[in-house]
């Protein structure tokens, strides 16, 4: 039985600034924002938006009401939660409105989370072959004003239905994965900024990669030959390059264009985005298949997925016949088209906004946020949420 993606799908909120813009703010040369770190816009959140909201935002942009009585299962990735308590993907699964018997859960391991969320809807489906299941990564990337890491923040969600005979991408059996207790990147509970060792996360990411990579030609026989494309978890759009270089001279003149052809199209949507965290891996796969026009069905796509402290992992999927059929790709150009810049001092207003701490109540006003699906303040230590299309 084939199981895979069915359907994918994402959500980012309607503020962004522009790279050039925060560098020269920040007394940087544009240049090393936007070609040393590969960086155009960084999404913004604004309070009205948090990892709930932008995950069911990405859900409600791809469910129908099959799919809303068949999940059976919703798994929530995410390193920024809400709750040390109550899972994400209790509150996605009221906002969009699913079938009351569903098992839903939050699952954390850095970045790697949504793939960890991939692996675990394969084994559920494989036992259930009817049931679908909702795995959602979502994120605001967060480092801190004038920090080393401000240019590779960002904040979005997307969206997966994983089920049997998907239509976009059926994920192959094998994969290699690997962990090693190290500290490149963490965030203790009492901080709401991550902390990071760029360097180093940088050299143990691209180590990961090559460890992988070998033991997956070793199990597989397969070489660089196989694949269409690579795409790679992009904490910023340079990264996934450094890694692809590693292994490029492996493959044939005509792979090596290929693969670097399409890891560009890879990339473009994580450029104008930034880093989403859980998501992110899977936002690279989405602008391959939405702006790559000629991609074959049949075709091997390579992912990449890794996750700081560390955890990654190889996997592969193979383009399934009418992928294309299933994407939103006019929906997802609208968000694109769709945004509002602010300049640097808004975003750094926005930034500073936080929600109380203390117990306070608090209103927003929604109206200028775009989205269906808003947060609308707190009352008693609880967010509220609403769905304007209830
Ligand atoms: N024009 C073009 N490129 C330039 C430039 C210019 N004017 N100035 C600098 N650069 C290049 C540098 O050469 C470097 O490229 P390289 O990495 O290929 O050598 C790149 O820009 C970044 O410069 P660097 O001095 O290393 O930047 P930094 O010390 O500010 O750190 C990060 C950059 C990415 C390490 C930092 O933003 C970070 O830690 N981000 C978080 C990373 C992360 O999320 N890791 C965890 C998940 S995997």
């Amino acid at each position: 039985m084939k199981i895979g993606i069915d359907k994918l799908g994402f959500y980012v909120p309607h503020l962004y600034v522009d790279m050039n813009k925060l560098a020269v703010a920040r007394n940087i040369e544009p240049a090393k924002f936007t070609i040393g770190i590969g960086q155009e816009k960084m999404a913004l959140a604004p309070i009205t938006q948090d990892p709930v909201t932008l995950a069911a935002n990405a859900a409600l942009g791809i469910l129908d009401e099959t799919d809303k009585e068949k999940i059976d299962f919703v798994i929530f990735a995410t390193e920024t939660g809400i709750d040390h308590s109550k899972s994400a993907a209790v509150y996605v699964h009221h906002l969009v409105g699913l079938n009351p018997h569903a098992r839903c859960i939050e699952v954390k391991h850095a970045c790697y989370g949504a793939t960890a969320a991939i692996q675990m809807a394969k084994g559920h489906v494989a036992l259930n072959p009817e049931s679908k299941v909702l795995v959602l990564g979502s994120d605001i990337a967060r480092y801190g004003l004038n920090t080393s890491g401000e240019a590779t923040q960002g904040a979005g969600a997307v969206a997966m239905v994983i089920s049997a005979d998907p239509k976009v991408i059926a994920l192959e059996a094998q994969s290699t994965y690997l962990t090693d207790d190290i500290m490149d990147f963490w965030r203790p509970n009492y901080s709401d900024k991550a902390f990071v060792d760029g360097k180093f996360s940088n050299e143990q990411y691209i180590l990961f990669f090559s460890k992988m990579w070998e033991q997956y030609k070793e199990k597989t026989g397969l070489d660089l030959n196989d694949f269409e494309a690579l795409c790679f978890h992009l904490p910023y759009t340079k990264m996934g390059m450094k890694a692809l270089k590693t292994v490029l001279d492996e493959g044939t003149e005509a792979t090596q264009q290929r693969l670097a052809a399409n890891y560009k199209i890879s990339a473009e949507y994580n450029k104008n985005v930034g880093n989403i965290y859980t998501g992110s891996l899977y936002l690279s796969l989405l602008s391959l298949l939405e702006q790559k026009e000629d991609l074959q069905a049949g075709s091997r796509i390579g992912l990449f997925s890794y996750g700081s402290g560390a955890v990654g992992e190889f996997f592969t999927g193979i383009l399934q016949a009418g992928f294309q059929d299933h994407l939103y790709v006019e929906e997802h150009k609208g968000l694109f088209t769709s945004r509002t810049e602010v300049s640097v001092p808004e975003y750094e207003e926005i930034f500073q906004e936080t929600l109380p701490t203390d117990g306070s109540n608090i209103e927003f006003n929604i109206d200028k946020d775009p989205a269906a699906i808003c947060l609308v303040g707190m009352t008693d230590n609880m967010r509220n949420y609403v769905n304007k299309l209830r």
